[in-house]
C-alpha cells in the first residue's frame, strides 16, 4: 500500500527518492509523485501508473531536498491530480500521506463551512486545508502539522515538505514510519528496505511520535504533548538487501524456488531462542494463532501443528474478524501474529486488543523492524529475505517450517523437527526443474478456459486447500474457491457440473480414504479431478506427483498451486508480481 519516502542529503533528491520508490513498490500501488525544493518553491511531479518513464522528472529543478509517495487509491480514482503530495492553496507545502482518514468526511463539512474549496475526493486534502487553517491561529508550520494531525481518525501517517529549505516533518500514527540515517543524509520512509542499500542506522518511529527534520539534524516529539523525545538509533540487521530478479523472468517465480533453501532459513533458531516462547506457550490457557489473507491460512496451519503434535489449545482467528473476540483475551492468554511485512492494519489491531486485556504477544514476521515485531514479547523472524511479489509463497512456507519445530520443539522433539525440515530442502534441490515446470505451463493450459475451479483438502491439507485457491486467484483472477473436503456434502457439491476442474488433495494419512471418496463424489458428478498426490490414482484424470514429506507435506503440497498460478497467470498477460488490485503490505483497515 502507499509508500512514503524522503530525503535530505548530498545526493540529487529526485534521483535519491525515485530510487526509494521503487524499492518501496513491492507494497503496491497505482499511482506516485516526487516533490522537490529548490529556490524556495516546491516542484511536483505526479504520474498514473508504475514508475517507469522518468522523462518528466526532467522538469525537476536540481534539489538535494524533496519528498515521494507511491498511492494504492483509496479515496478518490486514480489520477495523476489524485496522486500525492498534494499542494497547499498557497503552495508552501506538500503533504503524502499513508492510512485513511476516518472522520475526513466531517472535517471536509467544517472546513468547507469555513470557504476551504476542495477540488478531489481524496482525504489527503483534508490534512492539507486542516493544516492550513492551524497555521491561521499556531503560525508556525510544526505547531501547525501537530495540530492538524491529533483531529485526524484512523491510521494515518503523513509527511509534510515546506518550501524554507531544509525542513521536512513527518508524523506517525499507525501506518509505518522510519527514519534512516546516512552520512550528511537522511530518509524518512515506510519500510527499512527501502533505503537499506544506503545505510544501516535506523530510527524507528512510535505511533503519535513526530519527526522533525531541519538542516541536518533530527529531533523526535510526542505529538500528544509536544515533548521533545530521545532519539534512539539502531542497527539494520537485514541479511539481505538486494531487490534482483537474479536471471528469472519474475520475483514470483524466483521467490517460489528460492523456498528451496527458505524454509531451513526460518528454522535456525536454537532451542535457547525458542524457549522463551515454549515456556510463555505451556503456561498459556488458549493460544491464539492470528493473521490474515495468506497469513492467516499459515496461522490456521501453525494452529493445526500445536493441536495436533503438542496438544495446546491453539485457535486460529483472522485477524479482521476479532470484535467478538475483544473480551475473551486475558493475561493468561497468548496471541502468537503470523505476518510477511508486520505492518498489517488488521493484524496490528488484532494484537492491540490482546495486549489491552494482558494478554502476550508473540510473532513472527519477515520484515526486520516492523511494528508488528515492535509491539510483541516474543518477536520472532522468517528470515526469508525480501518478498517482493505481490502474492506471498516463500513467506507463507517459512511461516509454516518454523511453525512446526515450535510445535515439534514442545513435545522435545527439536532435533527431529529440524531434520525434518532440512530432509525436505534437500528433496526440494531437485524439485523444481524443468519436466516440473513443462507439465505445470500443460496443466496451465488445459485450465485456461474454466473459470470455475474447486480446491479440497482435510486435516494438514485443509489449509493448504484455501492457500492454493488464494494463490491461483489471486494472480490468474480466476474464481479458485478452496473447502475443507468434508464440505462437499453440505453444499459444495452443488456447484460441480461436468468438466469442472476440482483439485483434491491426498497425502498418505489417516483422511487419504476420506479423501479419495471425495474425489469419486465430485468425479461421478463429472468433474475433472486433478490430483496433487504422492500416488496416481484411476480417479485422477491429471495427476501432479509431490514431494512425499510426510508431517510437511502442507509445504511440499503448496508448490503446485503456486506454479500453477504463475504459468496460468503469465499465460494469461497478467502480471504475476503485482496483480490488480492488490497491496504487498495492507496497512489500512
Ligand atoms: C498474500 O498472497 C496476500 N497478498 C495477502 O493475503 C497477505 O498475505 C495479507 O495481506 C497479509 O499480509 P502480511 O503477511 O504482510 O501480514
Amino acid at each position: 500500500m502507499c509508500g512514503i519516502f524522503g530525503y535530505s542529503g548530498k545526493r540529487d533528491a529526485a534521483k535519491t527518492i525515485i530510487d526509494g520508490l521503487k524499492r518501496l513498490e513491492y507494497r503496491g500501488y497505482d499511482s506516485w509523485g516526487v516533490a522537490v525544493v529548490s529556490s524556495d518553491k516546491i516542484d511536483v511531479v505526479k504520474k498514473v501508473g508504475a514508475i517507469g518513464d522518468l522523462s518528466s522528472l526532467s522538469k525537476l529543478p536540481s534539489s538535494t531536498i524533496g519528498i515521494g509517495h507511491t498511492r494504492w487509491a483509496t479515496h478518490g480514482g486514480v489520477t495523476n491530480y489524485n496522486a500525492h503530495p498534494h499542494y497547499s492553496t498557497d503552495k508552501s507545502f506538500v503533504v503524502a500521506q499513508n492510512g485513511i482518514v476516518e472522520n475526513y468526511q466531517e472535517l471536509k463539512e467544517k472546513l468547507t463551512k469555513k470557504g476551504y474549496i476542495f477540488s478531489t475526493q481524496t482525504d489527503t486534502e483534508v490534512i492539507v486545508r486542516l493544516i492550513e487553517d492551524k497555521l491561521k491561529k499556531e503560525k508556525e508550520l510544526f505547531k501547525a502539522i501537530r495540530s492538524a494531525f491529533l483531529d485526524l481518525e484512523g491510521r494515518n501517517t503523513i509527511i509534510v515538505l515546506p518550501t524554507s529549505n531544509s525542513h521536512i516533518y513527518a508524523v506517525r500514527n499507525g501506518s509505518p514510519l522510519v527514519v534512516g540515517i546516512g552520512k550528511d543524509e537522511v530518509f524518512i520512509a515506510s519500510d527499512t528496505l527501502s533505503f537499506a542499500d544506503k545505510t544501516d542506522k535506523v530510527v524507528y518511529i512510535n505511533n503519535n511520535e513526530m519527526v522533525s527534520y531541519h538542516g541536518g539534524e533530527v529531533s523526535l516529539y510526542d505529538v500528544k504533548s509536544g515533548k521533545e523525545l530521545k532519539t534512539k538509533i539502531s542497527k539494520l540487521e537485514h541479511d539481505d538487501i538486494s531487490i534482483a530478479k537474479e536471471g528469472y523472468d519474475h520475483f514470483m517465480i524466483k521467490e517460489i524456488v528460492e523456498q528451496r533453501h527458505t524454509i531451513r532459513e526460518a528454522v535456525q533458531y536454537s532451542l535457547e531462542e525458542l524457549t522463551p516462547l515454549l515456556e510463555a506457550i505451556k503456561k498459556s490457557r488458549n493460544v491464539y494463532t492470528v493473521g490474515a489473507g495468506t497469513a492467516n491460512f499459515a496461522a490456521g496451519q501453525i494452529a493445526f501443528y500445536l493441536r495436533r503434535y503438542a496438544h495446546i489449545n491453539a485457535i486460529e482467528l483472522k485477524s479482521y474478524e476479532m470484535e467478538s473476540f475483544k473480551d475473551m483475551f486475558s493475561n493468561k492468554d497468548l496471541i502468537l501474529a503470523i505476518s510477511q511485512s508486520g505492518e498489517t492494519a488488521d493484524t496490528i489491531e488484532a494484537l492491540e486488543f490482546a495486549k489491552a486485556k494482558g494478554a502476550k504477544v508473540a510473532s513472527l514476521v519477515n520484515m526486520l523492524g516492523s511494528t508488528i515485531t515492535r509491539m510483541s514479547d516474543y518477536p520472532y523472524f522468517s528470515r526469508s529475505g525480501p518478498e517482493i511479489c505481490v502474492a506471498s509463497t516463500k513467506a507463507f512456507t517459512a511461516q509454516i517450517s518454523w511453525g512446526y519445530l515450535l510445535a515439534k520443539s514442545l513435545t522435545g522433539k527439536y532435533s527431529q523437527a529440524r531434520k525434518d525440515i532440512e530432509v525436505l530442502a534437500e528433496k526440494l534441490q531437485n524439485y523444481f526443474n524443468k519436466k516440473l515446470f513443462s507439465q505445470m505451463q500443460l496443466l496451465a493450459k488445459k485450465m485456461a478456459k474454466h473459470e470455475h475451479f474447486f480446491v479440497l483438502g482435510k486435516g494438514q491439507n485443509y489449509y493448504i486447500a484455501l492457500e492454493g485457491a488464494l494463490k491461483v486467484k489471486e494472480i490468474t483472477y480466476k474464481h479458485f474457491e478452496g473447502f475443507a473436503a468434508g464440505e462437499l456434502k453440505h453444499g459444495v457439491i452443488a456447484l460441480i457440473d461436468k468438466g469442472t476442474p476440482v483439485f483434491v488433495i491426498v497425502s498418505e494419512d489417516e483422511n487419504k480414504n476420506d479423501m479419495m471418496s471425495s474425489a469419486a463424489e465430485v468425479k461421478a458428478r463429472g468433474a475433472f479431478v486433478i490430483g496433487i498426490a504422492k500416488k496416481s490414482n484411476e480417479l485422477f484424470n491429471e495427476f501432479i506427483k509431490t514431494i512425499d514429506a510426510s508431517e510437511l507435506d502442507p509445504i511440499a503440497n503448496v508448490i503446485p498451486f503456486q506454479l500453477l498460478s504463475y504459468f496460468l497467470g503469465v499465460s494469461l498477460g497478467n502480471s504475476p508480481d503485482k496483480p490488480r488490485n492488490l497491496a504487498k503490505s495492507v496497512t489500512v483497515k
